[in-house]
This record gives C-alpha cells, structure tokens and sequence, in this order.
C-alpha cells in the first residue's frame, strides 16, 4: 500500500511540472544544481570542454545537458548504488534530474536574476582551497615524439620539522601531456650500519627475472608464470617478495575525474623532516611537439596533530595474462587484514582494458559483504569511493578483489585486441590494483572515526 501512494505521488508531480504549473527557471532551479553538481569539472580552465557557469553558457548545452543527465552519464559516478555509502556520491537526486529533465524540454526560461545562486569560487584552481605549500618539479623537457615517458623526479620537501597533512592535490603543469601522476614521500635515508649486513634476497632477483624495463617503463616478461587467481593463497598475485602495502607512502594523485586527495575529519598523513617528494609521472606525447611539464603538489597542513594516522594499502596481482580477444578475463586478487580499522577509502585501478572490479570482503564469523561494485569500469573516471562512515574491519576479515578485462573488439578503447597483455606501467599494458585508505581502530578513536 504504501508503495503504490508514493507511486502515485511521483506520477503527480511529473504531470505538474509538464503542465507548467512549477515552470522550473534557470536562475531558481537549475543553476543550482550544476554548481553543486557539475562546475567543479565545467568551469574555466579545469577538466570538462565546457563552462556550465552561465545561463548563456548553459543554454546551448540543454540538449547534450538533458542526455547526459538523465542517461547518468553525468556526474560521473561509477558505483552500483546498491552496495556502500559514500560521501562523495555524486549521483543526482531523483527530484534534480527531473528539474533538469523538466528545463532542457520547456522553454529554457532564464528567471529573474536575483535568484541565481553565488558562483562557487575557485582558487586559482585549486580545488582543495589555498594550499600552506605547493612544491612543484623543475621544469620537465618532452620531445615531440616517442615512446610514453614514465619520469621519476625527487624534490626536497624542504620541511625541517615533522608536517601532518591534512589534505594535498597534485596539478599537472601541462595537461596535454601530463597522462597521470602520483607523488610519493620518500624518508630521509637510515643510517647506513642497519643497511650493511642485508643478506641477498631470492625473491627480490626473481621479481628481477620477471620484470623487463623498456626506457623508463616496466613490464612484466611474456613467459613469466601466470596467476590469474590471485586468491588461491593471500598475495598470491604480486610480485614474488613484493609486500602489499609496498607503495604506502603515497601521499596524492592525479588521474582523469580523480577528485584531490582530502583525508577524513580527524586524520592526516605524516611527511616527516628531511623527506623528499618523489614524483612520478606519466608523460604521453599526443601534441606531435616539444613540450615542457611543471607538475606541482599543493599541501594544507592539519591545524591540530591528528586523532590519527591516515594510512593506504595497495593490493595488486602482476601476474595475470589476458588472451587476445578474450572480452571477459576474470584476475582476482586476495588479502587478509591483521588488525582492528576503518577503510576510509576503496579505488579499482585498472587500464583500457579494465571491465568491472568488485570489493568483497569476508568476515571472520564467514559472512560475506560486498563493500563496492563497479559493475562498468571506465579508465577516463578513476573515482576513489570515500566511505561514510568508515567500514570497521576486524582482524582476520579478508578481502577479495574480483577484477574483469575486456580484449576484444567490442571494447571501444582497446587499442589492440590482437596482443596477449600482461601487467605492465604503460596505459596498453593492464594493472590489476585495488588502493585502500584506512586507519588503524584504537579504542580511542572508535567513538569518533565511526558510529555505524
Ligand atoms: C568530475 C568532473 C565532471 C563533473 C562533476 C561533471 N562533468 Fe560533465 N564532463 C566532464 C568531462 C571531462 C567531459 C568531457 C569528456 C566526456 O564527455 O566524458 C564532460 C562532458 C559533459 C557533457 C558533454 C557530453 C557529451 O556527450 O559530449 C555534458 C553535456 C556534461 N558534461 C554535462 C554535465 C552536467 C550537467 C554535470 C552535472 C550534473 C556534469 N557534466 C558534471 C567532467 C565533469
């Protein structure tokens, strides 16, 4: 019964907006909710091709705006709603897309001016606000052709105490070539007695044997074994001796559609005195002409030391193989957690190739929750998923990561359904990667970090 009445309710309000009874404007009703939806990315100078500031610069628009909105194509969003709550949701409400459904099929009425809501601000185009420091690389010379560029570049932080950070957003200097970029904190070097007595590691000359390094690049050798079930042992995928987690000093990215990396309320990541910033990134030379590259991170620092410690663990599997032509390749990748935390964040990372990646996560008492599903994965939108409230996690909780890759045809952006494709850094090579930020569950942060 109550199902049907707010059927009917729904059905009532469709028939008054078509009948004009609520005409939506532009200035009341829809600008609105493109500067809480869309012009972060639809602004000047930023991501998306066009401006969405304006009702001149809107109008235009309508038809594609209408497509795009009411096909979910926009805001990009990639998760099966079903499954997590997360605090970045950028889905439109039911209600915004038929405002909009409602406007573009009208008469496009701009409405009086004194409604239109204040423009959202954007410093200097950064969307984590006035960073307290930005370090940027010197300026990086790309030839006009050859093969992608994969540039490693050390900066010193110049930091002479220990910095929290609070949140940090990494800007391509140029962003026709600058394809993606991660900065990673490098510590200052221990003293060198502890490194002496190191005794050789088999493991560590295997993962040699394994990789091959084309100008900057790695990848994994043709006839290097192959696991595709990464879940047959935990770790199972990685390279052999490599320890998840082994990237956990990463400290931002940038990637298509990845929004700056803000850690949650109370948290923040360590950059101890000394550290350098080590950037890498991945230069693609499509302008067919010498370009020139500064990259920069911009941190804010947190105003009080941190509850707690906001921490990443990266989990991969290096040794899958897609056949040619395959269009649903099953890799999966599994680890179990040792202690008590919070995941405060989850990212499927895959290439061109990637077609689906779902978290599940198998509890110790054996019941098992699928924490996110991303049923169409797209390379051009890497989201990471903020969980909210953070996930509690007990130790012995295992994590399955389910990935699939499309090589076939049908996949619009595989650049070559012919070729075997094994892990490798350049975007037609895969990677099979599952980030997760989290921090550590104390008894004193319990009350704070998360109330489910
Ligand atoms: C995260 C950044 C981002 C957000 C948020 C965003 N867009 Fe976009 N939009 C883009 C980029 C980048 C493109 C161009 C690439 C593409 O089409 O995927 C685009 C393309 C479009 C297009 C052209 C689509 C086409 O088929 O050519 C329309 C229309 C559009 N956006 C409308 C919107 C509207 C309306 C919203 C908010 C409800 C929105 N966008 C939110 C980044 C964004």
């Amino acid at each position: 019964m109550k199902r049907l009445g707010a059927a009917i309710v729904a059905i009532g309000l469709g028939v008054l907006a078509h009948a004009g009874a609520a005409e939506p404007v532009f200035t009341r009703d829809v600008a609105p909710i493109l500067y809480q939806h869309c012009v972060v990315c639809h602004h000047p100078n930023d991501i998306a091709p066009m401006s969405l500031m304006t009702y001149s610069e809107v109008k235009p628009w309508a038809a594609a705006i209408r497509e795009a909105v009411l096909t979910r194509k926009m805001p990009p969003w990639l998760a099966d709603p079903r499954y997590g709550h997360w605090s970045n949701d950028a889905r439109l409400s039911d209600a915004e897309i038929a405002t909009i459904r409602a406007w573009t099929a009208g008469a496009k009425l701009e409405g009086d001016e004194k409604l239109m809501p204040p423009a959202p601000t954007f410093h200097d185009g950064w969307k984590i606000g006035k960073p307290d420091v930005v370090i940027a690389i010197p300026p990086h010379k790309l030839d006009a052709t050859g093969p992608d560029e994969y540039a490693y570049i050390s900066v010193p932080s110049g930091f002479t105490e220990d910095r929290w950070v609070a949140a940090a957003e990494l800007r391509p200097g140029n962003r026709r070539i600058v394809h993606h970029a991660h900065v990673f904190v490098e510590e200052p070097p221990e003293p060198a007695k502890n490194m002496a007595a190191k005794p050789p590691d088999p493991a560590r000359a295997f993962t040699q044997w394994i990789q091959i390094r084309r100008d900057s690049l790695t990848f994994v050798r043709p006839d290097a074994p192959v696991i595709d079930d990464g879940c047959a042992i935990d770790d199972n995928g990685r390279f052999p001796g490599s320890k998840a987690g082994d990237l956990g000093s990463l400290i931002s990215s940038y990637l298509p559609g990845r929004e700056p990396d803000v850690y949650p309320e109370g948290t923040a990541r360590l950059i101890r005195a000394g550290s350098n910033l080590k950037f890498q990134i991945h230069y693609s030379r499509t302008t067919g002409k010498p370009e020139t590259d500064s990259t920069s991170v911009g941190l804010i620092f947190a105003k009080h030391p941190p509850e707690q410690v906001a921490r990443r663990i990266d989990l991969a599997n290096h040794m899958f193989l897609i056949p040619a032509g395959d269009p649903d390749q099953e890799v999966t990748e599994c680890h179990t957690f040792h202690k008590d935390m919070y995941i405060t964040s989850l990212t499927p990372h895959m290439h061109l190739r990637g077609k689906a990646m779902r978290f599940t996560m198998t509890f110790p008492d054996g019941h098992s929750e699928t924490l996110l599903d991303v049923p169409a994965y797209d390379f051009n939108w890497q989201i990471t998923y903020r969980a909210a409230p953070p996930i509690f996690i007990p130790a012995g909780a295992r994590l399955k990561i389910d990935a699939h890759f499309d090589n076939s045809v049908n996949n619009p952006r595989n650049p070559d359904a012919t070729r075997t494709i094994r892990w490798g850094e350049a975007s037609e090579t895969e990677m099979m990667d599952g980030w997760v930020e989290y921090v550590d569950a104390l008894p004193t942060n319990a009350p704070t970090i998360a109330k489910k």
